[in-house]
């Protein structure tokens, strides 16, 4: 079984390194590709220095690929990699869309993963975390409505997001002027409502991801959702205000009974003693925190939460091994099956 990380320098690939090492996914031999610029790097993988090497135009010799490296390198290069016999997880949105690409949360629809044709798409981060979080109270009270706030991290823009954040921060701090190259502002001491491009809707096409993806994932194209997304001075892990309408009331108790009791969460709860989701406490954390869960004043019998996941992590890097995980286990990868 041979698993290859395309993109392996970048903040994702950095992350999918360190979640491999402590996964349960049965390999004997990890390959990483980058750019050209990268070719005989080195990176460390299980206390060994592995090589990094140039992304070739075709074929990967490998049997699962873990695709981070842009749209535009999937889109050019997934095909050709899946022709060569390789299942290709997918962190880019280069195919989430396709109806013939499953687009995969395994604590929601891992089963989705199985229908695969070669290509699994990883959700978009803020998607991913809230449908960790959404999910278990949809199929329990039926959610009707969904209005979503991020408070994104400067990660979501890679490895050079999070240098822009520290070398403006440094620039700012030393009377000099801040610059913008990565984001359309000074990231330091602002905040700014505006994560990729507009669309003639007025809404950014985040936003849209958050609408179009948690529809696909949690399988209800009636789902009315509506989403803010906004960029932050923070290194990493996005945190997102959460208001649902359901179909049957909830109360907060059993909201945060349900989410005890359900994957990929952990409730921190507790408005008395200062407890609540945080980056601070989620970072490098594999559950998504939830808490701040009360009844919404707005939608009767509905609730407000804030959530708070790793963007590298549950956002990325995890949720992409634990596609792989999921399709070992059931005997569905390649290779030899984990025992
Ligand atoms: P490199 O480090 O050689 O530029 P991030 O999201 O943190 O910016 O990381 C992007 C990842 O995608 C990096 O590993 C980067 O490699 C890789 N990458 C960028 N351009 C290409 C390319 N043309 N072919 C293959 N990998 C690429």
């Amino acid at each position: 079984m041979r698993v290859a990380i395309v993109g392996a320098t970048g903040a994702v690939g950095h992350e999918l390194l360190r979640v491999l090492e402590q996964s349960t996914l049965n390999f004997d031999e990890l390959q990483l590709y980058a750019s050209p610029r990268s070719a005989g790097r080195t990176l460390t993988f299980a206390g060994r220095e592995l090589s990094v090497q140039a992304t070739p135009e075709g074929a990967i010799d490998a049997d699962v690929i873990l695709a981070s490296a842009g749209g535009s390198i999937s889109k050019a290069l997934a095909p050709a990699w899946v022709e060569g016999g390789a299942v290709v997880i997918d962190n880019s949105s280069a195919f989430r869309y396709d109806p013939e690409v499953p687009l995969v949360v395994p604590e929601v629809n891992g089963d989705a993963a199985l229908a695969h044709r070669g290509i699994i798409a990883n959700p978009n981060c803020t998607t991913a975390i809230a449908a960790v979080a959404v999910a278990p109270l949809h199929r329990a009270f039926g959610v009707r409505r969904m209005i979503v706030s991020t408070y994104q991290a400067t990660s979501g823009a890679g490895q050079k997001g999070m240098d822009e954040l520290l070398t403006q921060t440094h620039r700012v701090l030393h009377g000099q002027k801040a610059g913008a190259e990565v984001f359309a502002y000074p990231i330091p001491f602002n905040v700014i409502p505006q994560i990729d491009a507009f669309g003639e809707n007025g809404y950014t096409r985040e936003e849209m991801k958050v609408v179009w993806e948690t529809r696909k994932i949690i399988g209800d194209e009636s789902l009315r959702i509506s989403c803010t997304a906004v960029r932050i001075p923070t290194l990493r892990t996005h945190a997102e205000a959460i208001t649902l309408e359901l179909e049957r009331p909830a109360t907060p108790e059993q909201a945060r009974e349900l989410l005890r009791a359900a994957a990929g969460v952990e409730v921190r709860d507790d408005p008395a003693s200062q407890l609540y989701p945080m980056p601070l406490t989620a970072t490098g954390k594999y559950d998504v925190e939830v808490g701040r869960i009360r009844s919404s004043l707005v939608f009767e019998g509905g609730l407000d939460l804030f959530v708070a996941g790793d963007q590298l992590l549950k956002g990325a890097a995890l949720n992409a091994v634990q596609i792989a995980e999921y399709l070992q286990q059931r005997g569905a990868l390649r290779g030899r099956v984990a025992g």
